[in-house]
């Protein structure tokens, strides 16, 4: 028999996940080491939902349950993040072209900025599901655009604070999961991507913003998600 092709997404919030999950017929769920995981089959598909919590810690550990326990093909976040770029406003939707952690620092032992030993300081997104997104979102219609992503265990939430990370960091968006996702998937070879869409600018009126449009940016996310796992779906149909 051939072995069902898995999918995963995962999300650090309840909320991030909620529309995804609505729109999915959800067969089995349970509390696994600590996470709470949903099992759904899209047509032909299975379909992982997972909710890691917030941080890189609960990141890393969630991914590696999810990847040992199922053995998706791919892995793809979905959720909200502070925006760094002032062109980029609250509801713009991000395909995570790479990451990197904001809050690393081993300098003092030879490792050059934001970055761990034996890790690349920027880890890749896989170009194939960017490629995928893209064409998906186009389909729909949905603005989309890609970027760096900067991680860290801080909910970014001031102007100076949000100047200093994109200065060293070079990136669009920051939020507090996906250079750990990443890091996890790249250490298990498992191709990973990440959907953000903007809730806030990260700055003194972060927390509100992010309260105001946490439900709006994950029913886009989820538009997208659910569109592109029809289409994995419709592709795994033998064709007669
Ligand atoms: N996720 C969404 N907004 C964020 C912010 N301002 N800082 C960190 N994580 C976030």
């Amino acid at each position: 028999m051939n072995e069902v092709q898995t999918i995963a997404v995962i999300s650090a919030m309840r909320e991030e996940l909620a529309p995804l999950k609505q729109r999915l017929n959800i067969e089995e769920e349970g509390i696994k080491g600590g996470f709470l995981l949903s099992i759904a089959h899209f047509e032909g598909l299975r379909v992982i939902l997972a909710v890691s919590g917030v941080g890189k810690a609960n990141a890393a550990a969630c991914m590696q349950q999810v990847i040992t326990l199922y053995r998706p093909s791919e892995v793809i976040n979905i959720g909200a993040a502070g925006s760094l770029n002032d062109r980029l406003q609250v509801g713009a939707m991000v395909l995570v072209s790479e990451s990197l952690y904001h809050d690393v620092d081993c300098t003092g032992v030879g490792e050059a900025p934001n970055t761990l030993p034996r890790i690349p300081r920027v880890i890749p997104s896989d170009s194939g599901l960017i490629q995928q997104l893209s064409q998906v979102a186009a389909n729909l219609d949905l603005s989309c655009h890609t970027g760096r992503i900067a991680t860290g265990d801080t909910f970014v939430s001031d102007g100076e604070r949000r100047k200093s990370i994109r200065k060293q960091t070079d990136a669009e968006l920051v939020e507090m999961e996906t250079a750990a996702f990443a890091q996890i998937a790249y250490l298990n070879g498992i191709p990973f991507v990440s959907v953000r869409s903007v809730s806030d600018n990260a700055d003194g009126e972060a927390e509100i913003s992010f309260e105001t449009f946490l439900a709006e940016t994950s029913e886009r996310n989820a538009r997208l998600l659910d569109t592109y796992l029809s289409v994995q779906a419709q592709q795994l149909q033998p064709v007669s």
